[in-house]
């Protein structure tokens, strides 16, 4: 970096013109889409940790119910002097894997990545707090573009909870482990948290809350994009609708066209009208199966040697190493 930090701008500058591009195509498709991470403003990371208390929302309490029986074991096999997490958000469960690590009292260092950087910030504050003699660091990221930003010793274990994986579309998933599992060295291990391919009915009710929590972060979506890119998307315009492909194997969030709108985001010269019925996809939460995810992570030649899953097969944990 040159001394006045010109080459951080240039690549900030960068980074923006790609994402605007990014907004611009997603959303010119003839389905509209836009990418998963603009849920998540506080307003949005708040509300998906509102999600995860619901009774519905059964991934959250059945990964913890897994990390809580296998931590140590997990620890053992991964042999780590760093942990990574990626998408760490509140950074609740990374604690269950601190307390069956070894190391944590003994030069131990975790670094957390988030796009949510006040989430990030207050994650890291309490983590260190909490475990005074381990070392802390976030990276404000990412994680399909910014893994090359974490540094941390080797061997470093890098997880990647509550199924996260599955917000990605296939190919962006593969370009994915590619690149984690170009950066790792021998010894790294990845513990990927998925969820389990299973029956219709419970999936839906998981994304179609009674209460209508998730209803609220599906719209946030359109919020966060009129805040950050200047649209002017009207929420009351708008339903939730959320349904289980199973062809694909996964849950798609839509936002629906109650009424006819008009929309435009000057800043990437885009307008559309909606009529009543016309949909925007917010989001993909891919289902694996032990078979499924296993071919995925193999195209980066990332085998699955520990599989962990709870009584009921619900969700899984699955602990990759590069074959060598
Ligand atoms: N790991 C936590 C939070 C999962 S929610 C848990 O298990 O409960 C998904 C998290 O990923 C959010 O904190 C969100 O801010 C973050 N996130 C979403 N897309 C991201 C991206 N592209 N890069 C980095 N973080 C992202
Ligand atoms: C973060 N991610 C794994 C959640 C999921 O289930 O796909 C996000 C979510 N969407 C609706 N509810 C929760």
């Amino acid at each position: 970096m040159s001394a006045d930090g010109s080459d951080d701008d240039t690549s900030r500058s960068a980074a923006a013109t790609a994402e605007l591009a990014a907004l611009r195509e997603g959303l010119s498709r003839p389905l509209p889409e836009l990418d998963a991470r603009y849920f998540y403003d506080d307003r949005g990371s708040a509300l998906f940790e509102k999600i995860t208390e619901l009774d519905e929302y059964y991934p959250t309490r059945t990964e913890v119910s897994i990390l809580e029986s296998h931590a140590h074991e997990i620890m053992r096999d991964a042999g780590a002097r760093s942990l990574v997490e990626l998408g760490s958000g509140a950074g609740r469960k990374i604690r269950l894997l601190l307390d069956a690590w070894p190391s944590r009292d003994d030069g131990g260092r975790c670094v957390m990545l988030d796009v949510n950087e006040s989430f990030l910030a207050s994650s890291v504050r309490a983590l260190s707090d909490r475990y005074p003699r381990c070392s802390f660091g976030g990276v404000v990221g990412d994680f399909t573009k910014d893994l090359a930003r974490v540094t941390a010793p080797r061997p470093t274990l890098t997880v990647f909870f509550a199924g996260t994986v599955g917000n990605l579309h296939p190919d962006a998933r593969e370009r994915f482990f590619s690149t984690l599992a170009a950066a790792m060295a021998p010894g790294d291990s990845f513990l990927l948290g998925v969820d389990l391919v299973k029956d219709r009915a419970k999936i839906e009710r998981a994304y179609n809350d009674r209460h209508g929590v998730t209803a609220d972060f599906n719209k946030n979506a359109l919020r966060v994009v009129n805040e950050r890119f200047g649209a002017d998307f009207d929420e009351s315009a708008f339903e939730h609708r959320a349904f289980y492909d199973e062809l694909e194997q996964r849950i798609e969030m839509r936002l629906r066209a109650v009424r006819e709108c008009s929309v435009s985001i000057a800043a990437i010269d885009w307008r559309r009208s909606f009529a009543v019925g016309d949909e925007i996809r917010t989001e993909i939460s891919c289902k694996f199966t032990r078979e499924s995810i296993s071919r995925s992570l193999a195209t980066a030649s990332l085998d699955v040697r520990g599989w962990h899953t709870d009584p009921e097969g619900l969700f899984a944990l699955a602990h990759c190493w590069r074959r060598a």
